[in-house]
């Protein structure tokens, strides 16, 4: 999206849209006027209410777009972004291709900096489309005019257009076919990250699997016609520090649930269950156009969970990379299967100082929390602090449930563990605390994102189907730390 920047109270140029600010009770939020507005406004088809939208026309014939910034003195960052989200879909609906904002010098609570990204990330996140198989297209908005800002501005708006199209980069990924994004695809995504120079990519396929001992990743593999890999992309922006994140990332690219197969509907959407593989490989993208000083390993272990002659077999036991052994129950219980592997070799080969895990790990989750808030379990109080704090800065829901002791439902009479825990509820917890058997005394926090990766209808600045959650939250984690 092109940008420009028209100094305060400067003529505009021609849009297809000009965007007006309003307070609950039709005061202007803004000193940009049009007679045209006003009226709508003293006609009273326009409270103001948090992102009602009202459109109206100029007598020169501008296209004009009142939006409602709820009470002065109460207006949110996120409801500001979800206000200009509908602005978003409004100028989408009605193909609106250059659109010109009217930004406040100043909220009555909020600060100049803090709505104008509030603003503008309401736009750029809901700026897109999937529509590369149908014949009629939704243009998307091409140009935003940005008035009353200065163009100091420019490199923080290049950065939030940066963090957001990594957003778009995820939600692409997510909603291709899942026979055309399969672990090869990936493989080639993670190695064209890496053309730049500024990340690093290594490709585990199956002979180094085998090397490294990861039988867990090569048994849920196994029964699909692309081989498993291991995906590690380096990001080495800080080389006088010690300090290194190590981000793991579900990268099931079709979950047919192998032998214990899943049910047409519970199968539907399961070309979500490579989100947090493509979230981690989005926040290396971002973070390499970024430049930020930091040190993150981004691993991606990739499987289809495939059924057919060749699929892992229920009741047999694999070893991880690790060593320790687990009996399979359920190989639809297999997200928890790969990561144990990557969780393990980051342990044992890449002395993290911080290990973080996210994907679409359970059901049970979304039973929990529903589909806007994704769970939290970590071993480390900080870390998870931490990352509640990114979580309100950037409006991705998470709440941290325990890490209670059901580790007996883990038990297994012929190997040291079993991928499903016996015993009635608490799954995602039962998933946690399987994935913690695997990551040592490292600080360790576990993201499941089963009910937020993926939604049936839009929300906000949300599309329907993949959302790319969690790419803003770890790069903003990132950032603050
Ligand atoms: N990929 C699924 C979890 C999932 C469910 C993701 C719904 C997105 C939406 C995972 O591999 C799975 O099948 N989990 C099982 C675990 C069970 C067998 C212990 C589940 O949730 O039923
Ligand atoms: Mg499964
Ligand atoms: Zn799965």
């Amino acid at each position: 999206m092109k940008i420009s920047f028209i100094p305060h109270k400067s003529p505009l140029p021609k849009t297809d849209l000009i965007v007006l600010p309003y307070w609950e009770g039709g005061e202007r939020a803004s000193d940009f006027s049009r007679p045209e507005a006003e009226r709508v406004v003293a006609s009273g088809h326009f409270t103001g209410k948090c992102g009602e939208v009202v459109r109206t026309y100029s007598q020169e014939g501008e296209n004009l777009l009142l939006v409602g910034w709820g009470k002065k003195g109460s207006e949110s960052e996120e409801g500001l972004r979800n206000a200009y989200a509908t602005v978003c879909r409004e100028a989408m609906a009605k193909k609106s291709r250059s659109l010109s904002l009217i930004v406040p010098s100043s909220g009555e609570k909020l600060s100049f900096p803090v709505l104008l990204r509030a603003m503008c990330e309401g736009i750029f996140l809901t700026n897109y489309t999937f529509d590369r198989w149908k014949k009629e297209k939704t243009p998307l908005i091409e140009e935003l005019v940005l008035s009353g800002v200065e163009n100091k501005w420019e490199e923080e708006l290049h950065n939030w257009q940066v963090i957001a199209s990594g957003v778009h980069w995820v939600r692409d990924l997510v909603n291709g076919n899942a026979d055309e994004i399969n672990p090869a695809f990936l493989e080639k995504e993670a190695l064209s990250l890496a053309k730049e120079g500024v990340l690093e990519t290594r490709v585990f396929r199956k002979k180094e699997l085998e090397e490294e001992g990861m039988g867990l990743l090569l048994a849920v593999g196994q029964g699909a016609v692309e081989e498993p890999r291991l995906l590690m992309v380096s990001y080495k922006g800080d080389p006088q520090s010690q300090e290194k994140t190590v981000l793991v990332g579900k990268g099931i690219t079709f979950d047919t649930g192998g032998l214990s197969l899943k049910s047409t509907d519970n199968m539907l959407t399961m070309k979500c269950d490579m989100a947090g593989a493509a979230t981690v490989l989005g926040v290396m993208r971002t973070l390499a156009a970024l430049g930020w000083k930091k040190n993150v390993i981004a691993l991606a272990p990739l499987a289809e969970n495939a059924i057919g002659s060749r699929s892992y077999k229920l009741g047999d036991v694999f070893r991880a990379c690790n060593g320790k052994t687990v009996e399979v129950l359920n190989t639809d219980a297999e997200g928890r299967l790969i990561l144990a592997d990557a969780l393990s070799y980051a342990v044992k080969a890449l002395q993290p100082t911080m290990l973080i895990d996210i994907g679409t790990l359970t059901g049970a989750i979304s039973v929990a929390l529903g589909d806007e808030i994704a769970g939290l379990f970590a071993s480390d109080d900080l870390l998870a602090k931490k990352l509640e704090e990114a979580s309100k800065r950037t409006d991705e829901k998470l709440w941290r449930l325990p890490l209670h002791d059901y580790r007996e439902n883990l038990k297994s009479e012929i190997a040291d563990l079993t991928n499903v825990g016996g015993g009635k509820g608490a799954g995602s917890m039962k998933c946690a605390l399987f994935l913690q058997e695997f990551v040592g005394s490292v600080p360790w926090a576990h993201l499941d994102i089963a009910g937020v990766a993926y939604l049936a209808k839009a929300c906000n600045y949300y599309p329907a189907r993949a959302t790319g959650w969690g790419l803003r939250l770890l790069v903003n984690f990132l950032m603050a730390k």
